[in-house]
């Protein structure tokens, strides 16, 4: 399987392929999908509450300090490049607003009490996590030192536990301390041996309570099928796919798998929500 991101042009047919097939509210025939679609995408949020997150990341973008990267070769946009600026990290290893706003609602639609993210980055989808939940535990997870510690400094400020390690070293150490994580959002290492090693590392902290969010499903074929694999796991019985990141989890009120790609209202409107 191709774990080189698809092109520009694959990924535009994929797109489209998407949205034909993505169900429309009128098609949401479980009251659970149609309380997850009102909560989720068809809320609208005040996005003043993000002004101080989307601040710090303008000034990420506008930040031309160069630090050194550590190649994780986790699907990694700096693979031959490892000084870069933090600027060009902000471009391109962070989520975007739409996908972090979207991240938010998805965590206080579920309301998490103990969080795990794979791959804080500076941690711009970390803030919007506990944004969602400002009493809850946090944990976010960079193996590369040198952002890591930059992420750091500005979450801790927030009550964001930062950790700097990579997912094979921190997740064992995280068993030790023998608490079970409620919401995990995996985005970092996107390879699809890797998730399935994260998800093995991850079990003794997580029970099937625990709702998964994988990111970047539609980032290269390779994780395209990591997320099939992952559906296909008889420990979960919903999958909704928001293109930008898929959820998974099990919900003993279903009695027949849920399986569903999920799309905004109208389908006319569509491309919108895909920047
Ligand atoms: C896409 S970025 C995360 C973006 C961040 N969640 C956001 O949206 O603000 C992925 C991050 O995961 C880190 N990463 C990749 N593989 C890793 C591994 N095996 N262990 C720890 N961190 C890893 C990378 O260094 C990178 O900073």
């Amino acid at each position: 399987m191709d774990i080189k991101p698809y092109g520009k042009y694959a990924k535009a047919m994929i797109l489209l392929r998407w949205i034909m097939k993505a169900n429309t509210v009128d098609k949401l025939d479980s009251p659970i999908l149609y309380d997850f679609y009102n909560q989720v995408i068809k809320r609208k949020v005040d996005k003043t509450i993000f002004s101080s997150i989307e601040a710090l990341r303008k000034g990420y973008l506008n930040d031309q300090r160069i630090i050194d990267l550590t190649d994780h070769g986790a699907g990694s946009a700096f693979k031959s490049a490892h000084k870069r600026t933090i600027s060009s990290v902000a471009s391109s290893a962070v989520s975007s607003s739409s996908k972090c706003e979207l991240l938010y609602k998805s965590c206080q639609h579920f309301g998490y009490k103990n969080g795990l993210e794979l791959g804080t980055s500076l941690g711009i989808s970390a803030l919007y996590m506990k944004a969602a939940h400002h009493g809850t535990r946090l944990t976010t997870i960079e193996g590369d030192p040198m952002i890591g510690e930059l992420a750091k400094a500005t979450l801790e400020k927030e009550d964001i536990r930062a950790i700097t390690g990579t997912f094979d070293k921190v997740l064992p150490q995280l068993d030790i301390e023998k608490c079970i994580y409620d919401l995990v959002y995996i985005d970092g290492g996107h390879r699809s041996d890797l998730i399935e090693k994260a998800m093995h590392l991850l079990g003794p902290v997580t029970t099937q309570q625990t709702v998964l969010i994988i990111d970047d499903i539609y980032w290269s074929a390779d994780m395209t099928q990591a997320w099939k694999d992952l559906k296909a796991s008889s420990y979960y019985n919903v999958a909704i796919d928001l293109w930008h990141f898929g959820l998974l989890y099990y919900d003993e009120r279903v009695k027949e798998d849920i399986d569903i790609k999920m799309s905004p209202v109208d389908k006319r409107w569509t491309f919108g929500f895909f920047r």
